[in-house]
C-alpha cells in the first residue's frame, strides 16, 4: 500500500499520510509528498488540500533510522520548499505529534491547524543535531525568537493551546479532524491568502539578547554541543536572507548528524524505545494492574507510591504501626506538596492525588490488590517477616515485588508458598522523579511475574532494565566499582577535588566524592562494616577513614569535603588531608580528561564483567542504567557507549 493517499472532499483534495508506527519521513513518503504537490497543482478542481495522517500521531519527523546513511534525494529541505510553493494553499491537520522533520513539514504549509491535545516542537537537539529542514529559519517567523529558541535549544513541545497563542498554529479543532480541517480550509480559501513563512518577517534582537542566551544554554547543555549550536542557526536567522540561512542550517545539521554525540544520543533513543518491550517477553501476557500496595513508606515508599498515584491508580500503604502511618501519609502528602510549590500541580490536584492513598496496618487489606511492593528497612530478618504475611493474605496470582537494593532477592523470596510470583522491582531515589527500573527476576520468577514487572514500568513511565542478581544488581555494583576506582585516584595522589572537577567537566552533575558526602558516607560504610561482621575480606577504604573520624558527609557538616553551615558548597578539607595522610601519594599532574578516562573505563569494564556473568543482557542496558539511575550525561551514550572501542 502507498503511504501517501490521495481523495476529494468536493474541492477541497485530503492528503493521507500512512507510515506506520510515527509516519516518520523515509523516502517513500518523501516521494509520495513531493508528487502529491505535483499532482494536485495539476488538478483544476482543487482549491486547497488538507493534510492529514493515519495511526497515532501525526509526521512524527525524519526516519532516525536513514541518519547512519547518505541523504537521498528528494530531501527534507526541497520538499518543505516545493509545499511552500504550492499553488494550492495546504493546511496541515495534526494529532498526536508533529516533531522535527513533521513540523518543518507543517511551516511548509500554509495553515496548520490541530486537536487540543496535540503537541508540536523541535526535538532536534536530543538526537545532538539540530533542525535540518527550516526548523530554526521559518519558526522564529511565527513565534517570534525568545519562544523559538526555547523551542529548538531545549527540544521540548508545546501543546496545541500554547502553539495557538505563539501564533505556531493557526486554529485548535474541537471534535473530528479531518471534517475540522476541511471546514477550515473552505473558509480559509475565501480570504486572501497569509504569506508563506518564509516570505514572513523576522525579529532582530541585539547583541546583548544573544550573549544572555548563548550564555544561559551553554550552563543548562552541560556539555552537548548542539543547543548552542541550534542557537547559532538562529541568530542567523535573524542576520542573513532566508536562502543564505537555510544553507547554514542544512550545513550544522549535515555536519553534526555525523559526530560521536550524535550517534550516542541516537543509540540511547533507540535503547530507550526497546526497553519496556523486550523481545523475550513479546509473547507472555502480563497479569492485569488496577490496585497496588507498597509496604513501608519511608522514602522510597512514599515515592513509589506517588509514582503510582501519578499514574492514576489507587494505592494501599502498609506500615507497622498507627504512627507510622500517620509519617508515611505524611511523606506521600509532601511529595505532592513538592509537586504543588514547583507549579507541577494544582491544589485540588494533589488533594486528588492525596485521597486515594490509603494507610493502615492490617495486612488484610491486601486481599485483592494485584501487586505489591515492599520498601520496608533493609534487613532480611524484616523484609522475611514481611513475605511471609504477603503470602497468607495475598491472592496467589498477586505479583510479590521488593524493593532491595543489596540483599539477595533469593533469601527474601524463601518465606513464601509460591515464589514464581516473587521479582525485585529496583526504584531509585526519588521514585516518582528517577526514570529507572532494575527489575530483578529470581531463577524461581515465572514469565508472567516477569512481564507485570515491565507492564509497571510501562504504567509508571519508567525505563525498565532487567538485572541478574549479583551485589549491587547493575547500576550500584558499577558505582562502588567507580567509587573505589575515584579513591584509588586520590591514593595516587590526584586531589579529590580535581578528580570532581573532571567528572563534572565530563558532563555529570556532580563528582563521586562530593555526590557521596550529599548521599551520606554511612550508608555504604556499614554494608562494608555488615560484611566484614560476617568474617568476609573487605579493605578499608579511605571512606571508612572518614566515617570513624564523624565524618558522614553534608549532614554532619563535612564527609570528603568541609561545609559550611547552611552552604552546599564543597570546600577543600585541612582535616580529610590530615586524616588521609600517609594512604595518599604526593600529588601527581593528571589532566581531568585522563582522570575521566580511567574512571568511565572502570565503569565500562565492570559493565564487561556484568555481560560476561548474563547480569545484563546488552550494553545497551547497562548504559541505560547509568543515564537514568546515575545521571551518566545522556549525549556521551553511557558508559559503555564510551568505551565501545576500548572495550
Ligand atoms: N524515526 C524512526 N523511528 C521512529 C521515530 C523516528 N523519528 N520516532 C519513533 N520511531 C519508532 C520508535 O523507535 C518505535 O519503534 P519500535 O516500535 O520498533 O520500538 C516506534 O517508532 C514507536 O515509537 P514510541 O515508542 O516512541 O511511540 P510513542 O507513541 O510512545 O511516541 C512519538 C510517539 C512522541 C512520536 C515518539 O516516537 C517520538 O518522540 N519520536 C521521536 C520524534 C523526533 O525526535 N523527531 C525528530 C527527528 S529528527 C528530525 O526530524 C530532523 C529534521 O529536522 C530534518
Ligand atoms: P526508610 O527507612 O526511609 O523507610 C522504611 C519504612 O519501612 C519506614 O517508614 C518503616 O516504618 C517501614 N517499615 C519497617 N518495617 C516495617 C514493617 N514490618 N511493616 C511495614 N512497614 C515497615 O527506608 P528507605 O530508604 O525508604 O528504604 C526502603 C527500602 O528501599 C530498603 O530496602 C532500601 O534498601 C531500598 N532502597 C532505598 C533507596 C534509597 O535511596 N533510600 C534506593 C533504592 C532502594
Amino acid at each position: 500500500m502507498s503511504v501517501v493517499t490521495i481523495a476529494r472532499i468536493g474541492e477541497i483534495a485530503t492528503v493521507t499520510v500512512d507510515n506506520p508506527p510515527v509516519n516518520a519521513l523515509g523516502l517513500a513518503l518523501r516521494q509520495g509528498l513531493w508528487d502529491a504537490v505535483a499532482e494536485l497543482d495539476a488538478d483544476p478542481s482543487v482549491r486547497a488540500v488538507v493534510l492529514v495522517c493515519a495511526g497515532r500521531t501525526f509526521i512524527a519527523g525524519a526516519d532516525v533510522t536513514e541518519f547512519g546513511k547518505p541523504p537521498v534525494e528528494p530531501h527534507l529541505p526541497d520538499l518543505v520548499a516545493r509545499l511552500e510553493a504550492a499553488e494550492k494553499p495546504w493546511v496541515a491537520a495534526i494529532h498526536g505529534s508533529a516533531l522535527g522533520g513533521g513540523f518543518e513539514i507543517a511551516l511548509g504549509c500554509r495553515f496548520r491547524v490541530a486537536l487540543a491535545d496535540a503537541q508540536i516542537g523541535l526535538p532536534e537537539v536530543t538526537l545532538g543535531i539540530i533542525p535540518g529542514a527550516g526548523g530554526t529559519v521559518r519558526t522564529p517567523r511565527l513565534c517570534g525568537i525568545a519562544m523559538a529558541v526555547e523551542m529548538a535549544t531545549t527540544g521540548k513541545p508545546l501543546r496545541a493551546p500554547k502553539a495557538l497563542s505563539a501564533g505556531l498554529i493557526d486554529a485548535v479543532i474541537q471534535g473530528d479532524l479531518l471534517e475540522g480541517a476541511v471546514a477550515f480550509a473552505r473558509a480559509a480559501i475565501e480570504q486572501p491568502l497569509p504569506l508563506p513563512v518564509s516570505a514572513r518577517p523576522i525579529e532582530t534582537p541585539d547583541a546583548a539578547f544573544w550573549l544572555d542566551a548563548e550564555k544561559a544554554v551553554a550552563k543548562s547543555a552541560k556539555g552537548a554541543a548542539a543547543p548552542s549550536r541550534v542557537l547559532a542557526s538562529i541568530r542567523k536567522a535573524t542576520e542573513a536572507p532566508f536562502a543564505e540561512a537555510m544553507e547554514f542550517e542544512r550545513k550544522t545539521f549535515m555536519e553534526l548528524r555525523g559526530t560521536e554525540q550524535a550517534a550516542a544520543l541516537r543509540a540511547v533513543f533507540f535503547a530507550e524505545r526497546a526497553a519496556p518491550r523486550p523481545a523475550a517477553l513479546r509473547d507472555v501476557a502480563a497479569l492485569p494492574l488496577k490496585k497496588i500496595a507498597v509496604i513501608g513508606g519511608g522514602t522510597m515508599g512514599a515515592g513509589i507510591i506517588a509514582a503510582i498515584r501519578d499514574a492514576g491508580l489507587p494505592v494501599i500503604l502498609i506500615e507497622r504501626d498507627d504512627d507510622a502511618v500517620a509519617r508515611g501519609l505524611a511523606n506521600v502528602a509532601n511529595v505532592f506538596d513538592g509537586g504543588v510549590k514547583r507549579g507541577k500541580l494544582t491544589e485540588a490536584q494533589a488533594q486528588t492525588l492525596r485521597d486515594d492513598v490509603t494507610g493502615t496496618t492490617d495486612y488484610e487489606a491486601l486481599a485483592d490488590v494485584d501487586m505489591v511492593i515492599e520498601a520496608v528497612f533493609e534487613e532480611i530478618g524484616v523484609k522475611r517477616a514481611v513475605f511471609a504475611q504477603l503470602g497468607a493474605v495475598c491472592r496467589a496470582d498477586a505479583v510479590l515485588a521488593t524493593n532491595t537494593s543489596y540483599l539477595d532477592p533469593r533469601e527474601i523470596a524463601e518465606a513464601l508458598p509460591n515464589p514464581d510470583r516473587f521479582i525485585g522491582l529496583h526504584f531509585f531515589s526519588p521514585a516518582n522523579v528517577m526514570k529507572l527500573l532494575e527489575i530483578v527476576p529470581t531463577p524461581d520468577t515465572s514469565p508472567e511475574t516477569l512481564a507485570t514487572g515491565f507492564a509497571l514500568g510501562r504504567l509508571l513511565k519508567k525505563i525498565p532494565v532487567q538485572s541478574g542478581i549479583c551485589d549491587g544488581f547493575i547500576g550500584n555494583r558499577i558505582l562502588k566499582r567507580y567509587r573505589a576506582a575515584a579513591e584509588g585516584l586520590v591514593r595516587r595522589g590526584v586531589p579529590i577535588a580535581r578528580i570532581d572537577a573532571a567528572m563534572q567537566g565530563y558532563g555529570l552533575a556532580m563528582g563521586p566524592f562530593e555526590a557521596q558526602d550529599l548521599g551520606g558516607l554511612d550508608i555504604a560504610f556499614l554494608q562494608r562494616e555488615g560484611a566484614r561482621a560476617k568474617g568476609q575480606d573487605v579493605a578499608e577504604t579511605l571512606g571508612d577513614i572518614l566515617v570513624r573520624a564523624g565524618r558522614k558527609g553534608q549532614k554532619t557538616g563535612g564527609g570528603w569535603y568541609d561545609y559550611v553551615a547552611g552552604d552546599r558548597r564543597p570546600q577543600v578539607s585541612a582535616v580529610v588531608a590530615e586524616l588521609l595522610r600517609g594512604q595518599v601519594a604526593a600529588e601527581t599532574g593528571m589532566s581531568e580528561d585522563e582522570i575521566a578516562a580511567v574512571l568511565v573505563g572502570e565503569m565500562a569494564a565492570e559493565g564487561r564483567a556484568i555481560l560476561d556473568e548474563g547480569i545484563a543482557a546488552s550494553p545497551a542496558d547497562i548504559d541505560l542504567v547509568k543515564i537514568h539511575g546515575y545521571g551518566f550525561p545522556r549525549w556521551r551514550g553511557g558508559p559503555m557507549f564510551a568505551s565501545r572501542s576500548r572495550i
